[in-house]
């Protein structure tokens, strides 16, 4: 399976900033990236074209948006659709990040009318799923990842995901980890990627399972990348505060 290694800009970089980072890449990537690894940067809306102009042409080198609306178009204001971020050059999109869930207040209900709607438009969708600290205090890092997975994703085990679970990813971040220093251990990221494809495997059945890539996101850094993906059941990182300078982020894809 192709790895991932995805940056997720949050709410930083105006336009230059995202075109000049984009440029850095390309210019880094021309070959290619390093065998069998997918670059893909989630950036925000305003950026998606200059990102995807500059990605042009270059394999292994993706644009995702990194949030969308559940329905065509309409009354929706402050929205996006999926058809304007496909007209901005996106073929990927968040779903369920740890932020958008608790700082902006996204239920599983929303997080998978999102996810469904995404595939149905032909997107790949990266779901984020993860525990709070006091979930994983209280012992409840399977019953949340066991919630926020089926209810993503069992309303589409027997239609979208039987045909081509590949279209979909799931990145595990203990909300505890992002933005904090604080990166999982490599026991975390074992037990809490070993359940989570576990619950996949009940969902979807073993062999789709498997094709959906499991990626780590939380404080990971040009110095943690190599170990954590070096890891059992890791497909791939997802990464903030580390993948908004391009060098960081290309050090990270090399590691
Ligand atoms: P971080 O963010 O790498 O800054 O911890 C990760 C994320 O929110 O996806």
């Amino acid at each position: 399976m192709r790895k991932i290694f995805a940056a997720n800009w949050k709410m930083n970089k105006t336009r230059p900033m995202a075109a000049e980072f984009a440029g850095q890449l390309a210019m880094a990537l021309k070959e290619g990236t390093p065998e069998g690894r997918l670059a893909l940067v989630f950036p925000p809306f305003t950026d998606i074209a200059a990102v995807a102009d500059a990605f042009a042409g270059i394999n292994n080198l993706a644009v995702g948006g990194q949030n969308f609306y559940p329905a065509e178009k309409g009354a929706f204001t402050g929205e996006i659709s999926c058809a304007m971020l496909r007209d901005a050059g996106a073929n990927w999109l968040l779903a369920g990040h740890s932020e958008r869930r608790h700082v902006f207040g996204e239920t599983d209900g929303l997080i998978a009318q999102k996810t469904a709607f995404g595939l149905e438009q032909g997107f790949k969708v990266m779901l984020c799923v993860g525990e709070t600290l006091e979930e994983r205090n209280n012992n409840q890092l399977i019953g949340v990842l066991q919630r926020q997975l089926s209810s993503a994703i069992q309303p589409l085990a027997n239609g979208i995901l039987s045909k081509s679970p590949d279209q979909i990813a799931v990145a595990y971040e203990p909300v505890w980890a992002i933005g904090t220093g604080k990166v999982a251990g490599p026991d975390e990221i074992r037990e809490a990627h070993a359940a989570a494809r576990k619950i996949l495997s009940d969902l979807l059945g073993n062999s789709s399972a498997n094709s959906v890539p499991l990626l780590y996101g939380g404080s990971v850094n040009a110095k943690n990348a190599g170990s954590i993906i070096a890891l059992d059941n890791v497909d791939g990182l997802l990464v903030g505060g580390a993948s908004l300078e391009a060098p960081s982020f290309l050090d990270i894809l090399r590691a």
